[in-house]
């Protein structure tokens, strides 16, 4: 089951299947992709926290037991479907942060690989072993992966299954900090981005997301095209004004 609670403009989405270390069902992963769908949608929402129900597990990956009886259609499907909800992390309007609270592997680790920042407990234990059950992953693992650590850490990782603890995530770049209570961690950093500009914010993730794919100079140019953009909002002249004035910005978000 899928909890989410609203506190301000923060949405904090629980995945709760604790009894199997919050693993991906079908159930499950179809109830995740609505929520964040309708996160994703609704602009009252301005961060969103992904976390996983308990002490053990953020999520311990997709559902295995489910997986073992899969033909190549439903194994499509079932990729498809890990796909949209990475997707809807990796793209919505808004800043995602995971806040993993244990063992984050398999699909786990590619659903935290599509928030924008992850913060790991000290107990947390990330990875992607997919290949120690003859499979690969298959939610973005083979992807993002290299876009946040590196190819040569990605390969890695990935070619072997090898786990890491919370402090070498930190060294090779795969959270941005460990910190127990690590939810007390992801609240303060959506605290501070509820605050700021949803329209800026929304332009930077747009152009972040271009940022290892496509061609840089049509990036570079896309950037110079947004950034002149914004001078039409009240949110730049806010923020430039409330600098001058020697005071605190009020952003509208427009
Ligand atoms: C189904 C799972 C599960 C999973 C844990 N459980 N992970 N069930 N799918 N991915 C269940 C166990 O079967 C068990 O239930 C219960 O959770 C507790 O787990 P234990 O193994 O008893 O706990 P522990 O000894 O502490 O070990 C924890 C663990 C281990 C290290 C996380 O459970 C583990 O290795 N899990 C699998 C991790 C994994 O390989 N994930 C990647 C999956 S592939 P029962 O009822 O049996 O006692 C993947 C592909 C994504 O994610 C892409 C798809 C397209």
């Amino acid at each position: 089951m899928i909890r989410v609670e609203l506190e301000e403009a923060v949405a904090l989405v629980t995945i709760d299947r604790q009894e199997a270390m919050n693993a991906l069902d079908v159930g499950t992963l179809t109830d995740l992709r609505g929520r964040l769908s309708e996160l994703a949608a609704d602009e009252s929402v301005r961060v969103v926290i992904l976390t996983g129900a308990g002490e053990k597990a953020f999520v311990a990956g997709a559902d295995i037991k489910y997986m073992s009886n899969l033909d190549v259609e439903a194994a499509k499907a079932w990729g498809a479907l890990g796909h949209e909800a990475g997707r809807l992390l990796e793209t919505m309007p808004k800043p995602t942060i995971a806040a993993i609270n244990g063992f984050a592997l398999g699909g786990g680790c590619e659903l935290a690989l599509a928030c924008d920042i992850r913060y790991a407990a000290s107990t947390a234990k990330l990875g992607q072993p997919e290949v120690n059950l003859g499979i690969i992953p298959g939610w973005g693992g083979t992807q993002r992966l290299a876009r946040v650590c590196g190819l040569g850490i990605a390969r890695e990782l990935i070619f072997t299954g090898r786990i890491v603890g919370a402090d070498e995530a930190l060294r090779i770049g795969l959270v941005n900090a460990v910190h127990d209570p690590v939810l007390d961690k992801a609240h303060e950093t959506a605290t501070l981005l509820a605050a700021k500009s949803t329209v800026a914010l929304r332009t930077m993730k747009e152009l972040a997301n271009r940022a290892l794919g496509g061609d840089h100079e049509e990036n570079l140019a896309a950037e110079g095209k947004t950034f002149g953009e914004l001078f039409s909002t009240k949110d730049a002249k806010e923020g430039l004004a409330a600098f001058v004035e020697k005071r605190e910005p009020k952003f509208v978000g427009h």
